[in-house]
């Protein structure tokens, strides 16, 4: 038997098997059986677990095995890296094969094509020029397995292509079966040279252990800068041997669990806790050594003048009034600010990043400078005097006077500053990067200048917003952004195609800590969309597509589990959008509800009685009228696995529905949903305040007046509203209701006091009902006033307040 029938038995076997585990891999199963069916190897089937997608991919015939026999060779090189360990924990997982590498002298440079050996041979010496220093090509045929790069780190990610190409070695592979791999020819570089992924620590404190695996999942995705958030308001977390304050105070809090935002889960309400902790030097080296190994530089963040609320409680004789206070607990926190006046500030600083600089070997030190509060420098002598002696006329000019005195410091010790967006703000640094976090116009405006930049608008890239429909998701993250956004995002904006383009580094995803307490919910956040961060980051825009991501995700998101990182399968989940059934005057009574999933191929059930959907439902083909109230249930699935959560919309068609009601005060242009007609559409808002069913007012009141068209039997009028403080939106102060049969002489129906203006930690939806059981009336007139400005326990206090409403139930 030649080897290549041995190869396609082999790769039969592995699809018996990975069929056999059908009910933990429903995918694999028809994947690898359409393969079978095919006889050849279809790219599609064949590039199954790739991701990020390479750049250039063709399939052969038969396959490479793997077994007792395979010779494994390396350019001695490569040893410095510690390739002939990673080579040996891809192809010979566990030991099962007791292989061992060989090292050879590295291959001459006039070898052109390098001599291949039979067997895995891993070479430097590819064209340098056309591989560029992280690219790497990477041939399998049945005799043998090559894999060149013109420097380790190409190398390395030709390992994990390899790696996706075998099969999941966790999920129950057996020792005696010879593995496979299908043969290829593939030529793969990275689109962008900073592939990073944020991680913050401060908010909550995260473990080594997880700083380590997170730093595994980046190299399996080739990505490689790991951003790590070391220092804001809730905890410094990097030693500082001269100022041992910093982690002695300044990591620990005192948390209580009542505090709104972001209180600990673990701790019981009321519940007062030390919360904090911080990271070894020892430890920090073992980081930086255990990311160099896998391609990835660990760039430390430690974040000036703002976001030093933790610095400042070890330390308040660096801000401006010098004031005692406490390391934050909250999300937001003020009086953390260092003092740019004070020539203590800048030693400070400079005994901080020295330290810094000698634990983070990264060209690139990032020194935050993002939403500084800049009150307490317009109330202090010392930043009076100091914009006086320096001519400066803003805080904005202060700000950049201080990081101007940062980057020439960081600079004097060879390396580079980066710092988000707002460090343009008064004037750029000379050679500053740029993180452009806020949107793309910092980035943009940077790019323009010449500086470089890394693109992570909070729209596209933010890994701490929700992920899903928030009724349905974890009491993870607030607003957000889909994995389909974050796939469908281009690092190059079109305003640089003209010229800036080559000052983008590159893309990151970022995740921020303020709800992140345990492994779980990092992963949660993080995967899929870090899967999608990495293909965006590697592969060119032409030749992503949504359709096929989806399709190598499923593998992917088994193969997370199989190590026990438990992804968000948000994309399976169904969404219900309801609308009117006919356009035009006067009222409408049926609607019409369409339902889809973000992943878009998914097959949906559904049921309207109010029962459990299973595979054996109603399946949705077409847009639903709904004539009546229903209590509609939906959920995907694939043959009968049900992939995704069950999302339940109860659908009141009441008595205002499809009626336009007349107002008074009007929605801002920013929230005005479909207009009046959404006030009575049936459709309800979520969570999510910017999902398009509110109508939001700033500063003013609501009143609205609905016409019944005949004198109707009344029970009760109902006023969805939304609170969600954080977000400046509050319920009404009052919510009244009256009645008229002409619509000339009124009678007052009821009237509601909300407690308005307590503080709450979550937002919430609200019913606002008035009951008027036995009333009968034509018109109807609803009206909730606004709190008006923010109370004083407010970050944003004296601002205008927001009232949200989605609907008028009538019934
Ligand atoms: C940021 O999210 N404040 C950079
Ligand atoms: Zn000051």
């Amino acid at each position: 038997m030649s080897r290549r029938d041995l190869g396609r038995r082999a790769g039969a076997w592995v699809v018996a098997l990975l069929c056999a585990l059908g009910a933990l891999l429903p995918f694999a199963c028809t994947q690898h059986a359409s393969t079978a069916h095919d006889g050849g190897l279809g790219d599609a089937a064949h590039t199954a677990a790739l991701i990020p997608l390479p750049l250039r991919f063709s399939a052969g015939e038969g396959s490479f095995l793997i077994d007792g026999t395979t010779r494994l060779v390396l350019d001695e090189s490569l040893l410095e890296w510690q390739l002939d360990a990673v080579l040996l924990e891809i192809v010979d997982p566990g030991g099962r094969f007791g292989l061992s590498v060989t090292s050879m002298p590295a291959a001459s440079s006039a070898e052109r094509p390098v001599r291949a050996v039979p067997g895995i041979q891993l070479a430097l010496g590819g064209e340098a020029e056309r591989l560029g220093p992280e690219g790497y090509e990477l041939s399998v045929t049945p005799e043998r397995v090559t894999l060149t790069a013109s420097a380790a780190a190409g190398v390395f990610y030709g390992l994990q292509t390899l790696r996706q190409l075998l099969p999941d070695p966790e999920a129950g592979y057996s020792t005696t079966l010879e593995w496979a791999l299908r043969s290829c020819e593939i030529f793969d570089r990275p689109r962008f040279p900073w592939r990073g992924q944020l991680l913050d620590v401060s908010r909550h404190f995260l473990p080594l252990e997880f700083v380590l695996e997170n730093i595994d999942e980046l190299a399996r995705l080739k990505l490689n800068v790991f951003h790590w958030h070391l220092t804001d308001d809730q905890g410094w977390r990097v030693p500082i041997a001269a100022l041992p304050r910093l982690t002695s105070v300044g990591a620990w809090r005192v948390d209580r669990n009542d505090e709104p935002w972001w209180g600990r889960a673990e701790a019981a309400p009321g519940e007062i806790a030390h919360y904090g902790g911080f990271y070894s030097r020892e430890q920090i080296e073992q980081v930086v050594e255990y990311a160099r190994l896998r391609f990835v530089t660990v760039m430390p963040e430690i974040d000036f003048p703002g976001h030093s609320r933790a610095a400042i409680a070890a330390h308040p004789e660096v801000s401006c009034d010098g004031v005692p206070r406490a390391v934050a607990t909250g999300g937001i926190a003020d009086q953390n600010t260092l003092c740019p006046g004070k020539e203590q500030t800048f030693a400070f600083v400079q005994t901080v990043l020295d330290e810094v600089m000698d634990l983070f070997p990264s060209r690139f030190v990032h020194i935050g400078g993002d939403e500084c509060n800049k009150t307490a420098w317009a109330a202090c002598d010392d930043c009076q005097a100091r914009k006086l002696a320096e001519g400066l006329e803003t805080e904005e000019q202060l700000q950049s006077y201080f990081i101007g005195r940062v980057e020439r410091f960081v600079n004097s010790r060879g390396r580079s500053l980066i710092g988000w967006d707002e460090i343009l703000e008064g004037g750029l640094a000379p050679g500053a990067a740029v993180m452009s976090w806020r949107g793309e116009e910092g980035g943009i405006a940077a790019a323009r200048a010449g500086h470089s930049v890394v693109m992570t608008p909070h729209s596209s890239c933010y890994l701490d917003l929700k992920q899903g429909d928030p009724e349905l998701e974890p009491p993870l993250g607030y607003s957000q952004c889909l994995l389909s956004t974050v796939y469908a995002y281009d690092p190059v904006p079109a305003e640089l195609l003209q010229g800036g383009a080559e000052f983008v580094l590159g893309v990151q995803g970022n995740l921020w800590g303020e709800s992140i307490q345990r492994r779980e919910h990092a992963h949660y956040m993080l995967f899929p969309r870090l899967l999608a961060i990495a293909e965006v980051a590697w592969t060119p825009p032409a030749l992503r597509d949504w359709d096929a991501f989806v399709d190598r995700l499923e593998p992917a998101l088994q193969r997370l589990e199989q190590r026990g990182i438990g992804a968000a399968r948000s994309l399976y989940d169904v969404a219900i959008d309801v609308a009117e059934g006919a356009e035009g005057e006067g009222p409408v009574h049926g609607f019409v509800v369409t339902l889809s999933t973000e992943h878009g191929r998914v097959p949906i059930h559904y049921t309207l009685d109010g029962s459990e959907p299973t595979a054996h439902s109603t399946r949705y083909v077409e847009p639903l009228p709904i004539e009546s109230s229903t209590r509609l249930r939906a959920a995907s699935f694939r043959a009968e696995q049900r992939l995704g959560r069950i999302v339940t919309k109860a659908l009141a068609i009441h008595l205002a529905a499809g009626r336009r009601a007349e107002l008074v005060g009007s929605p801002s242009d920013q929230y005005r949903a479909r207009g009046v007609a959404s006030l009575t559409d049936c459709s309800r808002g979520s969570l999510v305040h910017a999902d398009g069913r509110w109508l939001g007012f700033q500063g003013v009141s609501l009143e609205a007046t609905l016409d019944l068209g005949s004198l109707t039997p009344l029970s009760r009028v109902t006023l969805g509203c939304l609170q969600s403080q954080g977000s400046w939106i509050f319920l009404p102060s009052s919510l009244s209701v009256s009645l008229s049969d002409d619509g000339i002489s009124w009678r007052r129906a009821g009237t509601l006091t909300p407690d308005a203006l307590t503080r709450r930690a979550e937002p919430a939806l609200h019913d606002l009902s008035v009951h008027c059981p036995g009333e009968r009336a034509r018109h109807v007139r609803v009206r909730a006033e606004s709190v008006g400005t923010l109370p004083a326990w407010h970050p944003g206090r004296g601002g205008e307040s927001w009232l949200f409403v989605d609907e008028i139930v009538i019934e």
